[in-house]
């Protein structure tokens, strides 16, 4: 496929995916208000990049601990102190479980970044030669049942994996301060002109953002989809669902069009060869 009708047929597939999304919202039918998000937004529509960046940056990464409100009197094992690793890293790899990373040979040129994240229970067991080896952090969701495989876990970094901790007492976990998923979707409300489903950012966009604070330059693997797209969910499990690339819970079309913008590399390497280039936020100037 050609890179420059692929690209015009993607970025009108999420044109179309936000449109219905956005009519359904209007139309009252759904409420799509589950965590009662109160928007007042300031429709950054017309932002430039460098707006969009300095807002993201301005989250910060917060995490929760034992000692803050509820937690305190609830009783969860959750982790004592905050993230304390701050290291920053030169280059840095995002591995979505997208279906279109199998057989992309892409495992050694992921592997030569100096910090890699992955997300669930996505393996790398099996699928080196597509998806690397190393892991430096992951994130998880609160859906997850813990993995099945045994994988060196430096750092996580999460929200309400309470059944994990108890698990995996030995793993180094910390949980995303929740405010900051919102703070994180209202940059996408901002800088859409549809009305976006009220549900969090997926991990994806969460590992993109956290990564955009510790490295100089983030490479985005499958996460902005290639000519190599396909039906498949993920990469390590015979499932088909377009959704997990477009979206149905998350506002994925958005996440995936607002860093499609952000990216600076060239149109062959984000739709021939899969990844996408972002600087990291060090380099910016807010
Ligand atoms: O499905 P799961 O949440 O474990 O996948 C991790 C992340 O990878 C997702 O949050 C999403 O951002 C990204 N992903 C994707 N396309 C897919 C599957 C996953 O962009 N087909």
């Amino acid at each position: 496929v050609k890179t420059a009708e692929f690209k015009e047929l993607l970025l009108k597939e999420f044109h179309r995916v936000l449109m219905g999304d956005s009519k359904v919202f209007k139309s009252g039918l759904v409420s799509h208000n589950t965590y009662d998000v109160k928007y007042e937004g300031q429709n950054r529509q017309g932002s430039s990049r460098h707006e969009i960046m300095c807002a993201l940056k301005r989250t910060r990464i917060r995490t929760i601990t034992a000692n803050d409100k509820p937690f305190q009197r609830l009783g969860f094992r959750i982790p004592g102190a905050p993230l304390q690793e701050r290291r920053v890293f030169n280059t840095c790899a995002v591995v979505t479980s997208a279906g279109a990373l199998l057989n992309s040979r892409l495992g050694n040129f992921i592997d030569s970044h100096d910090m890699v994240l992955r997300f669930n229970n996505a393996p790398t067991e099996n699928y080196t030669d597509d998806v690397g080896s190393k892991t430096t952090f992951r994130i998880l969701n609160s859906q997850l049942k813990p993995p099945a495989f045994t994988i060196k876990l430096i750092a996580f970094l999460t929200f309400t994996p309470f059944n994990y901790t108890s698990r995996r007492p030995e793993a180094d976990v910390h949980i995303l301060n929740p405010q900051v998923l919102w703070e994180l979707w209202t940059i996408l409300q901002d800088s859409s002109p549809y009305r976006l489903r009220r549900n969090p950012p997926s991990s994806g966009f969460l590992g993109i953002w956290f990564s955009m604070h510790r490295c100089n330059r983030v490479r985005v693997f499958e996460y902005v989809p290639s000519v190599h797209v396909s039906r498949r969910c993920h990469y390590h499990a015979v499932r088909d669902d377009p959704a997990c690339t477009f979206g149905a819970w998350h506002p994925l079309a958005q996440e995936k069009a607002l860093v499609e913008r952000l990216r600076d590399n060239s149109d062959i390497d984000v739709f021939q060869r899969g990844f996408i280039d972002i600087l990291g936020f060090n380099t910016l100037n807010c």
